[in-house]
């Protein structure tokens, strides 16, 4: 029939071709479709030129910008990861609001220099030798390296540089931002202020900010407020981190509920002084500005000549500010640490500061020693009062030889004793510092901070070198150096105790003198770099007095820190907890000291001094002469406990189910494995009041359907608790632990059995 209908044949033939050339089309569309779709779960990073729509996605979040009708790069999205089908078109700038605020200031720039009618916070202002001060940045160019990505702007007319730089961490979602700028103008210019990185939160009025603040012995106190218009500024003029504030915040929609709910958090990865502007502006947008602090700043940047800046880390988390936490420890642990993705778990130390102090000396330290490695440690570090003719504060930094009094045969007869008892050797120094009372500052005077003429303030009777100056770089590098070549040091304690005064560089020309707050850190790094290259088995630990250098800058060279120098049990519930919300338990030194505390004359058990300390990186430092014959049984029977689930507490992931900042009477952390296989969870009453028990403790994270074992490695649990019961039980009715009286601590561990 078809055959003798000649019309009909062709139509039908051709309505073939149609389908079949649709289909082929459909075909090829979903296949480049689903190769765009592979190719943005593979590589992360991507760029629809269409559109002019970059997109960054990894792990649960998207990070999206593009290039706008001005050329400028804009802010289309940063929150829970999107469909890869989802499509954004070309970003249109903000109009203004009124002629009094013009566009570039309500329309969200990823990165803009201070120029036109800006009167937002910038990221760059610059002020040309022929006066001009105006600087406008538009889209040059791109390029996509793997998980990398630049992108490059221009000023409208002059040969300034500045690259935008991108890395987003395949397992967190954590973005990495910095900046460089390049001079390629044939004359030298100024940089006055400098930031990483602006990241701007969708338009709402809702938002709360939380952030650290402290001071020496009473580091980390989380401090919540609403973010309302106007600006939050967080940062440290003093040359180093510093405990004050530290460099990190996160941001959520003021639900308080910990475990829900989206945050926005980032911190900025540098040691010296550092600024974060939290900043709600007259359009209700909230930006957040990272960088180098500008105050008393200046960097003269020559023709030719380069800067870099910090990485500024951001991510975002829509469980709330505990997952927030736990992404920033995985990373930290997984891509930031010197031996990321596997650093090595921290072993138990022992140190000696809060019994000997500057009295050290080789026969102290060897009977300490014995005593230590009877308990279990395995590391012993000799701290402060070593070396020069340290007898006290007063004297000796900078004089690194060790001192002959107290070790009349160098340090060789104590490291082989502490060898010989099975543990690994540790040594304090604090590089960066002098004495005015040490025959480096008699030979020296210049080398440090100091403007000519004008006094030189002295803090713990110490100074500050100016790292900056290549022959102190060398110096310092070339001692810790030959400390290592002559001895065989496991571990140093770098520490730092006190911040910059009269920051004065005379060495070199008045317009480069400012320079020394780059320099200076940039050359503390690069000795840590070199220093872990010649000597790759030697571990790092930051301490400043405590916490006032930790973070995320200085944690690319050092394996630990010391979060504080207050030690009492109690107090450290919340330093740690505070330390906690930015920082890895992976990295949180925290050492069992005497009792009475010499902080509060508080009296604590040693199992609630064990149970306080074993929730990071287990240390001890009590004096070990006065412990009887018990306390050595119950020591070793608690670090040995720690070393079976130490793993669990540096490794997994980290609820804190009560937090101790809220003036409760009592405290619960719990640390879930990796395989959710095991957790281990510590309880604390701080006080008993009117026989209330301890509130029920809802476990998180584990697997509803697994069975789990609890067992009660130290304080009791209620006598109806079962043996054995799901994930589920654990996490919905909770469990109880019979805990009373004043500063008591429980702790128990659950396993998940076979099935
Ligand atoms: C700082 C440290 C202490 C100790 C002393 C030594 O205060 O934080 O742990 O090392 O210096 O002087």
């Amino acid at each position: 029939m078809i055959a003798s209908m000649p019309g009909i044949k062709t139509n039908v033939i051709k309505k073939l071709h149609l389908t079949f050339a649709l289909s082929v089309i459909a075909f090829i569309m979903a296949c480049s479709l689903s190769s765009l779709q592979a190719q943005i779960k593979k590589t992360s990073i991507h760029f629809f030129p269409q559109a002019r729509i970059f997109r960054l996605d990894a792990a649960d979040v998207s990070y999206v910008f593009g290039i706008n009708e001005k050329n400028q790069i804009q802010t289309l999205y940063w929150g829970q990861r999107l469909s890869s089908e989802d499509a954004f078109s070309t970003p249109q700038s903000s109009a203004e609001i009124s002629s009094f605020d013009p566009s570039i200031n309500t329309t969200p720039l990823e990165y803009v220099a201070w120029g036109g009618g800006l009167y937002v916070e910038p990221d760059l202002k610059i002020t040309f030798p022929d006066g001009n001060r105006d600087l406008t940045l538009v889209y040059v160019t791109h390029t996509i390296e793997g998980n990398h990505l630049t992108v490059s702007l221009k000023d409208i007319s002059r040969e300034v540089y500045v690259q935008l730089h991108y890395q987003i961490d395949e397992a967190t979602g954590v973005l990495r931002r910095s900046v460089k700028v390049q001079n390629k103008t044939s004359s030298s210019l100024k940089i006055e202020q400098i930031a990483s990185a602006t990241v701007n939160l969708p338009r709402a009025g809702d938002y709360q900010v939380h952030y650290l603040t402290g001071r020496w012995a009473g580091e980390w106190n989380l401090q919540t407020q609403k973010i309302q218009p106007g600006k939050l500024t967080l940062e440290s003029r003093r040359g180093t981190t510093s405990a004050q504030n530290n460099p990190w915040f996160a941001i959520d929609r003021g639900s308080n509920d910990p475990e829900n709910g989206d945050v926005w958090f980032g911190a900025l990865g540098w040691s010296g002084s550092w600024r974060i502007n939290v900043e709600q502006d007259q359009a209700q947008q909230v930006r957040i500005t990272a960088g180098l602090n500008p105050f008393d700043f200046g960097y003269l940047l020559h023709a030719g000549e380069t800067l870099k800046t910090p990485f500024f880390y951001a991510g975002y988390s829509h469980k709330g500010i505990g997952e927030a936490s736990r992404l920033l420890h995985r990373f930290e642990v997984n891509t930031l640490l010197p031996h990321a993705p596997s650093p090595k778990l921290r072993p138990v130390l022992y140190n000696s500061w809060e019994a000997t102090g500057f009295d050290v000396d080789e026969a102290g330290q060897e009977r300490l020693a014995e005593k230590a490695a009877s308990i279990g440690i395995e590391r012993f570090v000799v701290d402060d009062g070593w070396f020069g003719q340290r007898a006290n504060d007063k004297a000796g930094l900078g004089d690194w030889y060790v001192n002959p009094k107290k070790f009349p045969h160098g340090l060789k007869p104590l490291i082989d004793k502490v060898h010989s008892l099975g543990m690994d050797f540790g040594l304090w120094i604090e590089p960066e510092m002098i004495n005015p009372d040490s025959d480096l500052y008699r030979k020296h005077p210049d080398w440090v901070l100091n403007f000519p003429g004008r006094p030189r303030t002295e803090a713990r009777n110490q100074l500050v070198l100016n790292l900056a100056r290549p022959d102190v770089r060398d110096y310092v590098f070339h001692f810790i150096d030959q400390l290592l070549n002559g001895n065989q040091i496991a571990f140093l304690k770098w520490d730092y105790n006190r911040n910059w005064s009269e920051p004065g560089w005379p060495a070199v020309d008045i317009e480069k003198q400012k320079k020394v707050y780059v320099a200076f850190t940039n050359n503390l790094y690069s000795i840590l770099k070199e220093l872990r290259e010649k000597h790759p088995h030697v571990e790092i630990e930051s301490c400043s007095g405590g916490g006032s250098r930790v973070d995320l800058g200085i944690m690319r060279y050092t394996d630990e820190v010391w979060p504080s120098d207050n030690t009492d049990a109690f107090d450290r519930l919340s330093i740690q907890d505070g330390f906690t919300y930015a920082y890895s338990p992976a990295v949180m030194m925290a050492w069992v000291t005497d009792s009475p505390t010499w902080v509060n004359h508080r009296t604590l058990s040693l199992e609630y001094r064990f149970l306080s300390s074993m929730q990071g990186s287990l240390g001890v430092g009590a004096n070990l002469n006065k412990w009887q014959p018990e306390d050595f049984a119950k020591a070793k029977k608690m670090i040995a406990q720690y070393k079976s689930i130490r793993e669990i507490v540096q490794r997994g992931s980290l609820y804190r189910l009560v937090s101790p900042q809220n003036d409760s009477e009592h405290s619960v952390t719990e640390t879930v494995s990796e395989q959710r296989d095991s957790s281990v969870t510590f309880a604390f009453l701080h006080s008993s009041t009117m026989m209330y028990p301890f509130p029920r403790i809802y476990l998180r994270g584990l697997s509803p359907d697994k069975m789990y074992k609890i067992e009660s490695l130290d304080g009791k649990l209620s006598a109806a608790t079962p043996s054995l019961a799901s994930g589920s039980f654990w996490m919905e009715h909770g469990v109880d632990v019979d805990l009373r009286g004043d500063f008591q601590a429980a702790l128990f561990r659950l396993n998940a059995i076979n099935q």
